[in-house]
């Protein structure tokens, strides 16, 4: 059952770029939100039912005021979470600003319905999958092919993020015949060349014709002359 009551959740600042959140009640809360973690979504609504959709950034425990006797034993969280989009008025999410009644008076964990319609909001013809969530390994991340491989794309992150594996996958999905192809027996005519340096990439495509030193010819009469020089000739500086 998702969290959904304002006898849990009490909204402390809305501004631009960060709404706080304070989780009164946190064992109702533990309970209600088994798979909640930094990265999740809330959904936080006002009275007119316009909702905005925001993703938590940090945990903090909030600090009670010298003297008082708030009980340590049950302390509040305080959770900073990031609006990211908007729920327009047929529910379909949106990215962007929308402004929000203040003070909005409903907080509750955004649900797979609203998940699946942020990541899966892509024309079905043009579903390029190759990835799920995290948090919720139930929900496709598609993104749109055609303006997917039109662009040039990066894929950063720190030293074994899973980079390489990430862009493993793009090109194992890229060459995979899609549904409709398979259903009309036709091939996926994708043509790949990959420069794997580090020949990191081998058993990630069995089937790919690779070229290596051993087995790369290249002919002297492709060469000019500074190439050949510097083949043959050795420098003695
Ligand atoms: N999506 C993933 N889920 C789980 N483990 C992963 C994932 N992607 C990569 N890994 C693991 O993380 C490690 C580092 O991945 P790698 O792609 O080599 O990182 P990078 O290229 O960013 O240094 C590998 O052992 C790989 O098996
Ligand atoms: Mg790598």
């Amino acid at each position: 059952m998702p969290a959904n009551s304002t006898e849990i959740f009490r909204i402390l600042t809305v501004a631009p770029n960060l709404i706080q959140i304070e989780v009164m009640d946190a064992d109702q809360f533990k309970q209600d939100a088994n798979d909640f973690t930094i990265g999740s979504y809330l959904k936080i609504s006002d009275d007119s039912n316009t909702s905005i959709i925001a993703l938590v950034q940090s945990f903090k425990i909030k600090e009670t005021s010298s003297g008082g006797t708030a009980d340590s034993t049950n302390p509040s969280f305080i959770l900073d979470a990031q609006p990211i989009g908007f729920l327009d008025d047929d529910g379909k999410f949106k990215r962007g600003g929308q402004q929000i009644a203040i003070p909005p008076n409903n907080v509750s964990i955004a649900d797979d319905t609203i998940l699946k319609g942020i990541y899966e909001s892509v024309d079905e013809d043009k579903k390029f999958c190759f990835a799920n969530l995290a948090q919720k390994p139930s929900v496709e991340i598609a993104v749109d092919g055609d303006k997917f491989f039109s662009k040039h794309i990066a894929v950063v992150g720190s030293t074994g993020s899973g980079k390489s594996g990430t862009v493993a996958r793009i090109l194992q999905e890229g060459i995979n015949p899609t549904a409709d192809q398979t259903e009309r027996g036709v091939l996926n005519n994708t043509h790949i060349l990959l420069f794997d340096l580090h020949g990191e990439y081998k058993t990630a495509f069995p089937k790919s014709k690779k070229l290596d030193v051993n087995s790369l010819v290249l002919p002297y009469w492709l060469m000019n002359s500074e190439e050949l020089e510097e083949m043959f000739i050795e420098s003695n500086v």
